[in-house]
Formats: C-alpha cells, sequence, structure tokens
C-alpha cells in the first residue's frame, strides 16, 4: 500500500502495547494501547493508537491475528545511545579506579591499550564489549578502540555481525605519552586513520562507520589535531575526543597551547568543533566555552559514573541545556565501571542532586529529562538522530522490550493488583527504570533486526 510519498511500506511486523519515548516537545510520552508497525527495511511504519486498528491493517495489508501483543508488564523504549565508552577498555571495567585521570591513563590505560596490537585478545574483548552493551539496551555505541587500526577495523565487523549501530574510532596520541610503547609518530597516525577510514568504508557496513578520534589535546601535537581536522572536513565524517575532565588536564592544555584561548579553542582553532563532533566530560567548561559548543554544534557526552569514580568533577547538566548544547551520556568504560546506559542514566540525576545539595538553588535534573539524554538526546548528539533515538515514523525500529515482571529480575510489583497499574502510571514507569538491569530488557532491536537474545550462528 502506498503512502502520501508513493512509497509503499511492505509490513513485517506489528505490535500492540504500551510505548514510552521522548520527542523534542515532550520529556517523556506515554502511549499506551498503541499499534506499531515495522517494515521489511526496519523502519517505523506507523504508530497509533489501537482504535484506528481498522483503517491501519487495511492501509498496510495485514491481518489482526498477525499482531504481537505485549504482555500486561511489558512495554517499548528507545534503544539507548552510549556516545562515549572505550571498548578496549572494557578488559579491565571494575578496576583500577584509585587514581585521578593523568596517573590513571598512564598506570593502568596505555599498557592494557597495547595490548590490542594482539589481533586475538582484541576479538575477545570486542566481541564481549558489544554483547554486553546490546544486553544492557545500548542500540548505538560510538567507541573509542586504541591506536591499531586492525583491531579497531575488528571492532567494526564485531558490531556489524552481532548487529549493533555503532561509530567506531581508531585511537590517534603522537605525544606527551610516557608509555613509549604505545605511541604512534603524527605522520603514522594520519596514514593509519586515512587507511581506517577507506578500509572501513569499503565495508558497507549499514550500521557501522568510522569516526576521526583525537585521543585529547594533551595526547595530540597542533600538526596532528589539523590534519585530524582536516580528514574529517574533507569526507564528512563523525569527530570525538575528550575535553575539560579534570583540572590537571586543563592546566596541562594551557601550558601545551599557550597561543589558544581555552580548551575549547584548541580544538576550534583546528577545525575540529563541527555538528558531528561529540566530545567527552566538559566538567569544567566555562560558559564562553558552552556558547562555541552551541555556535559550531558541537555536542557533550556526559558520563557521570567516570565523573565520580575517577574524582574529576561534577558536569553542571542543567547550565548545559541552559545553554541548548546536544547533550547524551556516555559510559566511559573503563572510567566509568559499568557498561550500562542506564546506570548512567541513574548516576547523572545523583549529580545533579549533588549540586543541588550543594547549591539548593540550583535545578535538579527530573527523570524525564534523563531519559530523553538517555535516548533522543544521545541520537542528537552523534547526527544520529535522523535515523534513530525515538519511535518516529520513517526512523529505525531500535528498541527495547523491557518485562518490568522479568524472571530473576530485581522489581517486586507492589501495586500491581490493578489490571494496568504497572503501565498506567508514570510514577510506576520511574521506579521500574530506576529499579531494573540488563534482565529486564528481554529483547533488543535494531534497525528492526532482534539481536538480543543472541541466535547463535547454527552447526553447519
Ligand atoms: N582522556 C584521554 N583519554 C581518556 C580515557 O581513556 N578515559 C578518560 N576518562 N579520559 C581520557
Ligand atoms: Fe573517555
Amino acid at each position: 500500500m502506498a503512502n502520501s510519498n508513493g512509497y509503499t511500506a511492505e509490513i513485517m511486523r506489528v505490535y500492540r502495547g504500551t510505548c514510552i519515548h521522548s520527542t523534542q516537545h515532550t520529556a517523556v510520552e506515554i502511549l499506551e494501547d498503541a499499534l506499531l508497525g515495522v517494515d521489511v527495511k526496519g523502519k517505523i511504519a506507523f504508530i497509533e493508537k489501537d482504535s484506528e486498528l481498522d483503517g491501519l491493517s487495511e492501509k498496510f495489508g495485514f491481518s489482526p491475528s498477525e499482531i504481537t501483543q505485549l504482555a500486561q508488564h511489558e512495554f517499548f523504549m528507545p534503544g539507548m545511545v552510549d556516545t562515549h565508552i572505550h571498548a578496549s577498555q572494557y578488559s579491565y571495567a571494575g578496576t583500577a579506579l584509585d587514581m585521578p585521570l593523568m596517573q590513571w591513563l598512564c598506570t593502568y590505560t596505555f599498557p592494557v591499550e597495547s595490548r590490542f596490537k594482539d589481533l586475538e585478545f582484541a576479538q575477545r574483548v570486542y566481541t564481549k564489549v558489544v554483547k554486553r552493551t546490546l544486553r544492557n539496551g545500548t542500540t548505538t555505541a560510538c567507541y573509542h578502540a586504541t591506536i591499531h587500526t586492525d583491531a579497531t577495523l575488528l571492532l567494526g565487523q564485531i558490531a556489524n555481525d552481532l548487529g549493533q549501530r555503532a561509530l567506531v574510532g581508531k585511537v590517534c596520541m603522537d605525544r606527551n605519552n610516557p608509555a613509549k610503547y604505545y605511541k604512534e609518530t603524527c605522520q603514522e597516525s594520519q596514514e593509519e586513520t586515512c587507511r581506517f577510514i577507506a578500509e572501513l568504508l569499503d565495508k558497507k557496513y549499514p550500521l557501522v562507520k568510522p569516526v576521526v578520534t583525537p585521543r585529547f589535546a594533551p595526547t595530540c601535537t597542533g600538526a596532528l589535531l589539523g590534519q585530524l581536522g582536516a580528514i574529517a572536513k574533507n569526507n564528512n565524517l563523525h569527530i570525538q575526543s575528550h575535553i575539560s575532565e579534570n583540572a590537571e588536564e586543563i592546566k596541562l592544555v594551557k601550558d601545551l597551547f599557550p597561543e589558544s584561548k581555552s580548551y575549547t579553542d584548541v580544538y576550534h582553532k583546528h577545525n575540529l568543533l563541527t555538528d558531528k563532533t561529540v566530545m567527552a566530560h566538559g566538567c569544567h567548561l566555562t560558559d564562553e566555552e558552552l556558547t562555541l559548543f552551541r555556535e559550531t554544534g558541537t555536542s557533550l557526552s556526559h558520563c557521570p559514573n567516570s565523573n565520580i569514580s575517577l574524582c574529576s568533577g561534577v558536569l553542571n547538566v542543567r547550565n548545559v541545556l541552559n545553554h541548548k548544547v546536544k547533550l547524551g551520556l556516555g559510559t566511559d568504560v573503563a572510567g566509568g565501571y559499568s557498561a550500562s546506559i542506564l546506570d548512567a542514566l541513574r548516576r547523572a540525576l545523583d549529580s545533579s542532586k549533588i549540586l543541588t545539595i550543594q547549591d539548593p538553588g540550583h535545578e535538579t535534573l527530573t527523570f524525564e529529562e534523563a531519559f530523553r539524554i538517555a535516548t533522543l538526546g544521545g541520537s542528537q548528539a552523534l547526527s544520529l538522530d535522523d535515523q534513530t533515538g525515538n519511535f518516529e515514523v520513517g526512523k529505525d525500529f531500535d528498541a527495547l522490550r523491557v518485562n518490568v515482571t522479568a524472571p530473576g529480575g530485581p522489581i517486586d510489583l507492589i501495586q500491581s493488583d490493578g489490571p494496568k497499574v504497572a503501565l498506567n502510571l508514570f510514577n510506576h514507569i520511574y521506579s521500574q527504570m530506576n529499579k531494573s538491569d540488563d534482565r529486564n530488557i528481554v529483547e533488543v532491536f535494531v534497525a528492526g533486526r532482534k539481536v538480543v537474545p543472541f541466535t547463535e550462528p547454527k552447526p553447519e
């Protein structure tokens, strides 16, 4: 059946149940008894009230008997977006959180990352991190890998094979790293970045893209930053890095780039701030720097678990939102010890409450706002909001089927006597999100394909 564009949406699946998502205007919209149709390309063909069933089944040519009904305590929400995660650091996540950033990098991170020249080790770690994040409901991830091109290409292949939407970055760093065994020259970094981009694009993975990845200003010469800015510009690519995470780092950048007005200005001067750039942390950015973020369309990845675990700082999310800077959540594994955006969501709320404790005049982040930042906000931060982030018609069906009463899960329903109590009350959904863990996420879809539970390849 043709719609107004003359496009024929052949329907693959239709669901009936509660759908919860964010829109530009409403932080949390709850659609009860919704009908959601997914077409054969994995896109959302319609999302309408159940009362529209007759018209929809005629228009799209499906039979009501084919509808998949969500159970009483289930709902769909958009897949979550991890806007900043180090795939390689998953190998030591949950350990080594006893030092501030710069010492932590030299003591733990660089030695571990240097191991990824071993492709067998890379394959093991990268398979685990993609599977784990998918199970945790991360349908889109923006990954830092390591300086090794071939291992980073492998990460792209693994994300593609397991069905995760991903931006994948080969890390670039050509100075100031005491770990001599884990450093490139400026020329190697530039050439290998070009090789990485060409080979990844050559694979034509539908959901995996390269992202230009200067690690951060302290480990990159101005020459390298400039070359990476040019590569991103010439190929219209995404860019990711770190900024203004802790005080010692900021001081170092001031010493290394005395001609720049600010940390943000260092990246700006090298053409690294674009509407496809995401910068992690930004805990200590000034209002002037945030204004430059907004003017250039650069977004921030808020990584509250990491910021507290490494004692880096507390991002004032309210101030970022007031500056209209695009904002997503990041786990920043392994600075953050959890590979779950649900954890990041809770910690973003905790961090905001800490600011309110310190200043009762501070306007605390609401749960609804945090939910939006974890989903739609993340997709905007990665400039992927034309494809994912909520349940708008035409976007890919990236979704989590959440079962509040999943076996073995952590939720004891108390007010569950009425037939729909668990799904009717927003407060209840709030508490479900606060208490739920990956056991409550019973199915995960990316571009309409069910990627969790995993289906292992059939033996020959
Ligand atoms: N800044 C530069 N590299 C890193 C990293 O690996 N983790 C964190 N948290 N900050 C960084
Ligand atoms: Fe990081």
